[in-house]
């Protein structure tokens, strides 16, 4: 794991975009997953900012979304369809028919897992963006969930839920109880991870990710075993590392 501790927020997000800008000047075509939630954001609006000044075109990138929820309609402003579109995708060039968001036509539910599954075996990602629970989730790979696991239906986490109830006017009965997630195999496939995180609440759970045994416990320790995984963090997700 490469460890780079940034001042703040605004510093994190920057370090990632130059990240994601070199690798698609590397590769224009680039396969990308993406997060969604607060972390992701900034990084979001420098790639915007970046494109927007002409220094990068996404034309020929193709992008991969971690997760859904479940329960809740594409068209509804807390879906990741439409987070995605709000904050990156309405204010770049990338085509329509390159974006991949893992369907949640609940009408499909028995097919929705297999057929992102299928996407992701026929496509190994260049990088994978991630964020981080405060309970170790990566995607929705809740504590508990096999390390092996493949893209699945996922019964989210009471903690989950109670974090995300931010978007949901911090009503937990509006917040969806189901998911569709990449799994940790999947995450795991990309062939670069970049994991950006901010703020004291955060903190813990960075510190049992990085100096923590591999745990299914913990999900997102297991990124101490892939090959080329960065992770940027602020001073405060970092202080309890020192
Ligand atoms: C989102 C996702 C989640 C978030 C995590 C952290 O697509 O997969 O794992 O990355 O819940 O969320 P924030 O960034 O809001 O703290």
């Amino acid at each position: 794991m490469k460890i780079i501790i940034c001042k703040d927020y605004a510093e994190v997000s920057k370090k990632a975009a130059s990240v994601v800008i070199k690798e698609i000047k590397k590769n224009p075509e680039l396969k990308i997953g993406l997060a969604t939630g607060s972390s992701p954001i900034g990084l979001y609006k420098n790639l915007i900012e970046a494109y927007q000044k002409n220094k990068i075109s996404f034309k020929d990138v193709i992008s991969y979304n971690l997760d859904e929820y479940i329960g809740i309609d594409r068209s509804h402003p807390q879906s990741y369809y439409s987070f995605m579109h709000e904050n990156l995708f309405k204010h770049i060039d990338i085509k329509d028919d390159h974006i991949h968001i893992p369907d949640n036509d609940i009408s499909r539910i028995d097919h929705l897992a297999d057929d992102y599954n299928k996407v992701l075996h026929e496509n190994q990602l260049d990088i994978q963006i991630l964020g981080i629970g405060t309970n170790g989730h990566i995607g929705f790979n809740e504590p508990g969930t096999p390390l092996g696991n493949e893209t699945f239906i996922v019964t989210l986490d009471e903690q989950t839920r109670m974090d995300n109830s931010r978007f949901f006017n911090n009503n937990l009965d509006e917040v969806p109880k189901f998911a569709i997630t990449m799994g940790i195999k999947n995450i795991m496939y990309s062939k670069k991870i970049l994991l950006i995180a901010s703020g004291k609440e955060k903190a813990k759970v960075i510190h049992k990710m990085i100096k923590g045994k591999v745990s299914k416990s913990l999900p997102a320790s297991i990124l101490q075993l892939h090959p080329d995984c960065t992770i940027i963090i602020d001073e405060n997700a970092a202080s309890k590392l020192k």
